[in-house]
């Protein structure tokens, strides 16, 4: 049992069934970012295996964890287990890699990232296939294409493969939440397109339950969202680690929710998606279920702003896809 205390953690459905059949992964587990994830993975009762990655330290972020008093087993594989880690994996989240530092944009971390996106997801095309994989290291709206390239390059399936915009979405709850005086666990802003400043579309008209926001606050509010990455680092020195475990958590929970056979659970995502015109990757909300993506829900009905700010979104958004294609077809 999970202390009732913690369970108020859990909101948004994070499952207290008694199922407890699967293996996550954890990609880059020693980081800032994946030690709060593996925490709060360890709390999940429908995982059976933990398994913990990271070039160092994870054996022992494992063990620590393990001392936690909830379900699932941890292990910690070093630099030369990659393969092990990810046997048998139903999930894989990627934290591994570098964040920014203030002055840069997720698109200056390319570089650095995308060998090592490449080299993660040959191994997972190999070894586990048919793993659903989540992609939270940045620049998420490169870095997914290139993951998905690398695929079918080995005769994977993209459709497996999620880039993580969670926190976009919760970081709207929250700020609407802040505005309207209400918890933000009761608010639901869809956020659509990618992760970076200039490709994120916070769709203030189709939050739910209804709040009225003037113009004027939506602008303010489009802004704050779309920059919120950059306030903690400019805050903290460094990328959020904390507020994105919890994100890339709640993101997992669904996803076990819908290999579960949970009806409705429904998750916002960046995929491989042609649900809008000039861009082949694109986040929505999605409908999960036991193969993944189980129906793409597409952007809804967008109001003139909204419009605008897609407009702009998917040229810097093409962009960005181009880049990964690019990178990922030229390492073949
Ligand atoms: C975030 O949105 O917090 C993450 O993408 C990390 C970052 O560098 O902004």
């Amino acid at each position: 049992m999970i202390p009732s205390g913690l369970l108020c953690l859990f909101r948004r459905n994070f499952s207290v069934s008694l199922k407890n059949n699967y293996k996550v992964a954890v990609l880059g587990a020693s980081g800032g970012l994946g030690q709060p994830l593996a925490l709060l993975l360890k709390l999940n009762r429908m995982i059976k295996q933990l398994d913990l990655y990271d070039l160092v330290k994870a054996p022992g972020v494992a063990v620590d964890c393990s001392h936690i008093e909830t379900p699932p087993k941890c292990k910690g594989y070093g630099k030369k287990d990659l393969k092990k880690a990810l046997k048998g994996a139903h999930i894989v989240m990627i934290a591994a890699g570098l964040g920014r530092k203030p002055g840069m944009t997720r698109d200056d971390l390319f570089k650095k990232n995308a060998d090592l996106i490449k080299e993660i997801m040959e191994k997972c095309a190999k070894v586990c296939p048919k793993a659903l994989v989540g992609i939270i290291t940045n620049p998420v709206n490169s870095l997914v294409p290139i993951a998905c390239e690398i695929l079918k390059q080995n005769c994977g399936d993209p459709k497996r493969v999620f880039g993580i915009t969670t926190l976009d979405t919760c970081r709207a709850n929250t700020f609407v939440g802040e505005y309207a005086k209400k918890s933000p666990l009761d608010i639901n802003v869809p956020v659509i397109g990618g992760h970076s400043a200039d490709t994120m579309i916070p769709l203030f008209s189709q939050t739910t339950p209804k709040v009225d926001l003037c113009g004027e606050v939506v602008q303010k509010m489009t802004k704050r969202v779309q920059n919120a990455g950059t306030e903690v680092v400019k805050a903290k020195g460094s990328s959020s680690t904390l507020s994105i475990a919890y994100a890339a958590a709640r993101f997992t929970n669904s996803l076990l929710r819908g290999l579960k056979g949970e009806k409705n659970v429904i998750e916002s995502a960046y995929v491989k998606s042609d649900v809008v015109c000039g861009v082949s990757y694109f986040a929505t909300p999605l409908l999960l279920g036991k193969n993944g993506i189980e129906k793409n829900l597409g952007v809804g009905k967008l109001n003139k702003f909204e419009k605008k700010i897609m407009a702009k979104a998917v040229k810097a958004l093409k962009k960005n896809i181009d880049k990964g294609v690019k990178f990922a077809k030229s390492s073949k």
